[in-house]
């Protein structure tokens, strides 16, 4: 390394020890202010808990604490507006928070990391962080549940194909595909209030790795700063990111069901399927292709699932063989953190705004619904209740759709004598059947398609809010 491009030795906070300067690259390449400082609320939070504890214990002065608790006020006033300079020299948010704090009120600022460690303070400030991150999601996801539930609604008694290996399966109800996604945010929204749970615990009082020499109270802190308890063992308090990596998979698996809703709207919106518009806002057009209308929005978040996937990745291997306890590595848990909460909150607010934009075209629905042989399935359980095996009804019925295919008209435009060619047991009702009013209505219990089904599940769901 050329000495050219060491800097003048800043670290203040360990400089007795050290004896000659950091060079430039090894500052930039340690430093993790440029992206942590994000958790500059957390941080604050967390000390000013952890200052209350140590005035109430006796380990510093009520004075210290008042001293302290005015110099966070200020330093809250220069970060938000802007005038509080972040420095690379300082590493990190905490040791920033640190320095200016005793600039601002001298020898209390320098008390404040009595029986503390920058490893259980930034495990704490990134617990704080994604609990609050959890909730902004949980409401996103509460908005967006609501406009799934409305679409559905609107949309209740709509016929549609419903698919299997994308070839028209059977008739359904718009509404209960709609229902289908309102339930994976449901299991959605489970995962991450169970991933809130567990990172609602309190790291602080670890110190370094083995616990302090003072007198703390760990569980006044925790309640001070809402945690549900504190972490048990101290060793795995200021190391594991187990909650991180959670809370990253409980985000694959949420993007994972909107890139799956996404690419049936990018399908449904190509005029091939024509089964839905999406207003224009969430679209756009071509800079070459004047006719061009886009779906960006859902091919995007289907994109963007790669992104989230890859940082579950990054974090699974970032803690893969760790020793105990903490390890520098573990910095590199927030960028993936972060990248991952601004995705699915990004994602979440757009898909909320985004559903109620979204119209069935129900003339669409219904072409593709007669081109697919959509009851066929009803015919055959017609046959069966005439008393018919079911396997020899599958049997004559694929033979009927096969006259019908030859033909060019769907089942039901097939003449009575011809059907029952295929079977003497079809009478005149068959047509009732093979209706896909019919249909639908006769698949009436829990978890169907039928409308009345449909409502039901949409009411539960509103219950449940
Ligand atoms: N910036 C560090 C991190 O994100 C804080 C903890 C540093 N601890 C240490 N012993 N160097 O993990």
């Amino acid at each position: 390394m050329n000495p050219d491009t060491l800097s003048t030795p800043s670290q203040y906070t360990w400089a007795g020890r050290f004896s000659e300067p950091m060079s430039d690259l090894v500052k930039r390449y340690t430093a993790s202010v440029d992206f942590d400082k994000r958790m500059w609320r957390q941080d604050i939070r967390g000390s000013l808990a952890h200052a209350k504890m140590l005035a109430r214990q006796g380990i510093i002065s009520a004075e210290d604490l008042a001293d302290i608790q005015r110099g966070m006020v200020q330093i809250v006033g220069e970060i938000e507006s802007g005038a509080f300079e972040w420095s690379l020299d300082l590493e990190d948010v905490h040791l920033n928070i640190e320095k200016r704090l005793t600039t601002l009120v001298g020898d209390a600022g320098k008390r404040l990391h009595t029986g503390r460690s920058r490893n259980d303070q930034v495990a704490t400030d990134i617990r704080l962080y994604l609990r609050d991150s959890i909730d902004d999601i949980q409401i996103l996801l509460g908005q967006f549940q609501t406009a799934l539930l409305d679409l559905a609604e609107r949309e209740a008694t709509t016929p549609m194909p419903g698919f299997t290996h994308l070839q028209v399966a059977q008739p359904i109800t718009f509404g209960h595909h709609v229902l289908a996604w309102y339930e994976m945010t449901r299991r959605d929204a489970e995962r991450f209030a169970g991933v809130r749970k567990r990172t609602n615990r309190l790291p602080l009082g670890a110190a370094a790795l083995a616990g302090t020499t003072y007198p703390i109270d760990r569980e006044f802190v925790a309640a001070e700063l809402g945690f549900e308890g504190i972490c048990e063992n101290s060793l795995d308090a200021v190391s594991d990111r187990d909650f991180a990596i959670e809370f990253c998979a409980a985000s694959a698996l949420l993007m994972m069901h909107v890139s799956r809703m996404s690419e049936e709207l990018v399908l449904w919106m190509n005029p091939r399927f024509g089964f839905v518009r999406i207003a224009d806002r969430f679209c756009t057009g071509s800079s070459i292709m004047p006719q061009k209308k886009n779906p960006d929005v859902p091919e995007l978040a289907r994109g963007k699932t790669g992104r989230v996937y890859g940082h579950l990745t990054a974090l699974l291997t970032l803690m893969k063989g760790q020793p105990l306890a903490y390890n520098k590595d573990n910095q590199e848990d927030k960028e993936p953190l972060f990248d991952a909460v601004d995705t699915v909150t990004d994602t979440l607010r757009i898909f909320a705004d985004m559903i109620p934009g979204v119209t069935a075209r129900p003339e669409n629905l219904r072409d593709a619904l007669r081109q697919g042989f959509a009851t066929a399935t009803d015919l055959a359980d017609y046959l069966v209740r005439k008393g018919l095996p079911f396997r020899d009804a599958h049997e004559a019925v694929g033979l009927a759709v096969r006259r019908a295919e030859e033909r060019g008209v769907d089942l039901p435009q097939l003449p009575l004598a011809e059907l029952q060619s295929f079977s003497p047991m079809i009478g005149e009702d068959v047509f009732a059947v093979l209706t896909v009013e019919g249909s639908l209505d006769s698949r009436n219990h829990i978890g169907g398609t039928a409308p009345e089904q449909v409502r039901a599940a949409i009411a539960r769901a509103r219950q449940r809010a």
